[in-house]
């Protein structure tokens, strides 16, 4: 099975999981049930993405035991509020139909609406009363993260951010491990399309360790210590995503990855509900 990194709050969380955006309902369900399938414990949604139902019935549809599986979701700003995040996380587990989360994030923290520290408070709240085992934010830069921490004295178990090596994120990863925060990959692999897959040192390092593109990416992530969530809707593809636990990369092919670094993408702060 996939290796596990201990969160702040005593959860174990596999290295390794399932994206499911954009998949709708009936593509989360199978992707869900192909991926359990295939080894993956970690399975990751949002309300956003509109698929928890789908999601939720490929758990299901696993047999496998509760305890085994990490399921994570995300609430959105329209649940930026102490009474409001404390909802958002029972409609969530409503939803996928459990009766805990592993991992609860705020989706974005919307700046303009700043009210994401009365949402963190809500979070702290859940965690008390066990329907969460860890809490934590997406797309957080740590000026968020500060604010949150002094708020409530409580730190995040995890940060979920945009990550790849395109972009390496040095600020942010440095700022999450100077308090113990895990950092996790979205669109690890590139995202949407994949072109990174396509760049010629990419290719180059796949032919150096006769991987694909994919897994020298993924490898990348696994080897600088962040959790990845990367999305395939092929089964072929998301058994080569989780083999690469087996392999490493060098120095020098972890900086050539590195070198590829084009700074920050420029994602919305506010009116994205998905990723
Ligand atoms: P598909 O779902 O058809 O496999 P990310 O997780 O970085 O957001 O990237 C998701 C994109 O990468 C999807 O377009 C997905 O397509 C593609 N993808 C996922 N795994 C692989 C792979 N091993 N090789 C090529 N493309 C992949």
């Amino acid at each position: 099975l996939t290796p596990t990194e201990r969160l702040l709050h005593g959860a174990d969380m596999p290295r390794i999981g399932a994206g499911t955006w954009p998949l709708d309902d009936t593509d989360a369900e199978r992707v869900v049930t192909d991926a359990l399938a295939a080894g993956y414990r970690l399975i990751d949604t949002a309300q956003g993405y509109r698929n928890e139902l789908g999601v939720g019935r490929g758990l299901k549809a696993s047999g496998l035991r509760r305890e085994d599986i990490f399921v994570t979701s995300k609430f959105g700003k329209q649940s930026h509020g102490r009474d409001l995040a404390v909802r958002a996380c029972e409609r969530s587990l409503d939803t996928l139909g459990l009766d805990y989360l592993d991992l609860m994030l705020i989706h974005w923290p919307n700046p303009g609406q700043d009210r994401y520290v009365e949402a963190w408070e809500g979070l702290v709240q859940v965690l008390e009363s066990g329907r969460v085992k860890a809490i934590g934010t997406s797309n957080f830069k740590p000026a968020h993260l500060e604010r949150i921490i002094q708020a409530t004295g409580v730190v995040p178990d995890v940060n979920q951010i945009e990550l790849s090596p395109a972009s390496v994120r040095r600020e942010a990863r440095a700022f999450h491990d100077a308090h113990g925060i895990v950092t996790e990959s979205w669109s690890p692999i590139g995202g949407n399309g994949a072109k990174m897959l396509d760049l010629p040192v990419v290719q180059q390092v796949a032919a150096q360790t006769r991987r694909t593109a994919a897994q020298v990416v993924l490898r990348w992530h696994v080897q600088l210590g962040l959790v990845v969530v990367p999305k395939s809707s092929n089964p072929d593809r998301l058994r080569q995503n989780l083999d690469v636990f087996s392999f490493e990369l060098s120095a020098d092919q972890m900086g050539a990855l590195s070198a590829l670094d084009q700074g920050e993408s420029v994602v919305a702060d506010s009116d994205r509900t998905g990723h």
